[in-house]
């Protein structure tokens, strides 16, 4: 894929020469706005703390010190690191799902299920073009297309579902009462074993889901051309005007 406005097809089904050296027009669209930004970053850094702070909980390395095992106290930053994540982590998605009602059509959820016969036609659309390169793209989403929209739908599940079994953990180590709220998924999942166990399965759907993330975004980037990445920083995009436009 040497040249990407060809490469992408966006030119010739939107009306554009597919040739990369012909000057376009382009609309600056404000698409993420400032609570979905924030919510997007702080998500990452709370993510990643969760997943590293997780993984080393799971798998905890010796450390060789002159002091005793009872004297350090680095697997209890460890701990406390994975804790405070975990509550920056779980009242940011409680501010989006807020945000999912009040933000612009592009934060609604209704970006998100694809109840529109346009919308399954997107589906079809991108997983023909991105997955299996069998055709040009048509129109592009100026927000998420709509696969991406239920995928990040599927990942706010598996949120809930992390939140869950994380609280659920908690409970039997803190009398405060929001983890004492989930006392009773312990004994629903089969034991603290079993969901510890899930607890941690999912660790790796949360690593396979930012490796492939971060490589799409830079992918549409490039291949469409109108500042994916930035937006995600910034909240603007640019939208091709179209001929008969203005
Ligand atoms: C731990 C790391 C990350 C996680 C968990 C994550 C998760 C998400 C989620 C859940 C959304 C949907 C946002 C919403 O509608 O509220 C999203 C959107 C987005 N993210 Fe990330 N993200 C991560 C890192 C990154 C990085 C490093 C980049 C760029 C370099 C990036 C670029 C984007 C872009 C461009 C969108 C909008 C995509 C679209 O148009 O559909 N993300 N991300
Ligand atoms: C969403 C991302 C999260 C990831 C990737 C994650 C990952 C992990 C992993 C891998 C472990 C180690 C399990 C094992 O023993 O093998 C763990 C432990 C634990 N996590 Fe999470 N977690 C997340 C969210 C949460 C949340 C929201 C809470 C809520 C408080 C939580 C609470 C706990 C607790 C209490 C433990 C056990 C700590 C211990 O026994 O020392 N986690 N987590």
């Amino acid at each position: 894929m040497s040249n990407p406005s060809s490469a992408a097809g966006i030119g010739a089904t939107n009306g554009f020469s597919a040739n990369g050296n012909q000057p376009v027009e382009y609309r600056r669209v404000y698409v993420w706005e400032l609570p979905v930004r924030a919510y997007h970053w702080i998500n990452a850094i709370a993510l990643v703390t969760l997943c590293v702070t997780g993984f080393l909980i799971g798998h905890p390395f010796r450390l060789f010190y002159a002091q005793e095992a009872y004297q350090q106290y680095w697997f209890a930053w460890v701990r406390f690191f994975h804790f405070a994540a975990a509550f920056v982590y779980v009242f940011n998605f409680l501010a989006r799902l807020y945000w999912g009602f009040a933000g612009n059509r592009y934060a609604r959820w209704t970006a998100f299920f694809p109840f529109k016969r346009s919308q399954q036609q997107e589906i079809v659309d991108v997983i023909k073009a991105d997955v299996l390169e069998t055709k040009m793209h048509g129109p592009i989403s100026t927000g998420h297309n709509a696969l991406a929209g239920l995928i990040y739908f599927g990942t706010f599940l598996v949120f809930v579902f992390q939140t869950i079994t994380g609280f659920a953990l908690y409970s039997s180590m803190s009398t405060s009462w929001l983890p004492r709220m989930f006392v009773w998924v312990v004994p629903l999942m089969g034991g603290e074993f079993s969901v510890r166990f899930w607890h941690h399965l999912f660790l790796w759907f949360f690593v396979t889901f930012v490796i492939i993330h971060v490589y799409l975004a830079f992918y549409h980037d490039y291949i469409e051309g109108r500042g994916t990445v930035s937006s995600i920083i910034g909240g603007w995009k640019f939208d091709r005007v179209k001929k008969g436009d203005k």
